[in-house]
């Protein structure tokens, strides 16, 4: 039985070295991987380090997790199984732009440490930093940006995250925002300093 990857020639030799962008754009490529309930703040907290980044004179794209799903992972609903696949390809395009010497924020719930351990697989421990944007379903639902959790209530969605489909706490997150007991300014600050240290760090 043949492989996916039979006749499949990767080159890499031939291509300009990830090193030569990051030079060119002076900054290191990294993955900053968001992660918790939906209403938690992380597509807030991305979009606000985003823009601080940026005015520092730094290139970041932000992958959030509607978004690509209204896209590239339009196919995709909420079973464990596509759950999985979101999860895998937002790890592999997150690589690509890393790759790029991008650094790369993604937002999604990524509800499990199977998951959270494929995203760490795919982009590399060096390139990772894993951050838990934690708030309990009861502050989430108050919250409700979106207006889902009064959806949910009302049995209009199913599989929700934190409902009818697991939420798993982080085993080894790299940080902690707790975004009930921070303000948006003090959350933004924990965030930003961690992630320029994880950039400054030079590459083993
Ligand atoms: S993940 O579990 O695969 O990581 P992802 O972050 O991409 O989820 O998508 C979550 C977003 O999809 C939520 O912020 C919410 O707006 C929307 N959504 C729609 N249906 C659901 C559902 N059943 N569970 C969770 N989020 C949902």
């Amino acid at each position: 039985m043949g492989s996916n990857l039979d006749h499949i020639y990767p080159v890499s030799d031939k291509m300009l070295p990830r090193e030569a962008k990051e030079e060119l754009l002076g900054q290191r490529g990294v993955v900053i991987w968001m992660y918790g309930l939906s209403g938690s703040g992380k597509s807030t907290l991305a979009n606000l380090l985003e823009r601080s980044l940026h005015e520092q004179g730094q290139m970041v794209k932000v992958l959030d997790g509607d978004n690509v799903r209204s896209g590239l992972n339009s196919n995709l609903g909420f079973s464990d199984e596509d759950r999985l696949e979101n999860i895998r390809r937002v790890a592999e395009v997150a690589k690509l732009f890393a790759d790029s010497g991008i650094i790369t924020v993604t937002s999604f719930i990524t509800p499990n440490n199977e998951l959270r351990d494929l995203a760490r697989g795919v982009i590399g421990n060096e390139d990772l930093l894993e951050v838990y944007i934690k708030a309990s379903f009861k502050t989430c639902a108050e919250r409700d940006p979106k207006g889902l959790y009064a959806k949910v209530e009302a049995g209009e969605v199913k599989q929700f995250t934190g409902k009818d489909s697991a939420f798993e706490e982080p085993s080894r997150p790299d940080l902690i925002i707790d975004t009930e007991a921070l303000s948006e300014d003090k959350a933004l600050e924990q965030l930003l300093s961690a992630v320029i240290a994880k950039v400054g760090e030079t590459a083993s």
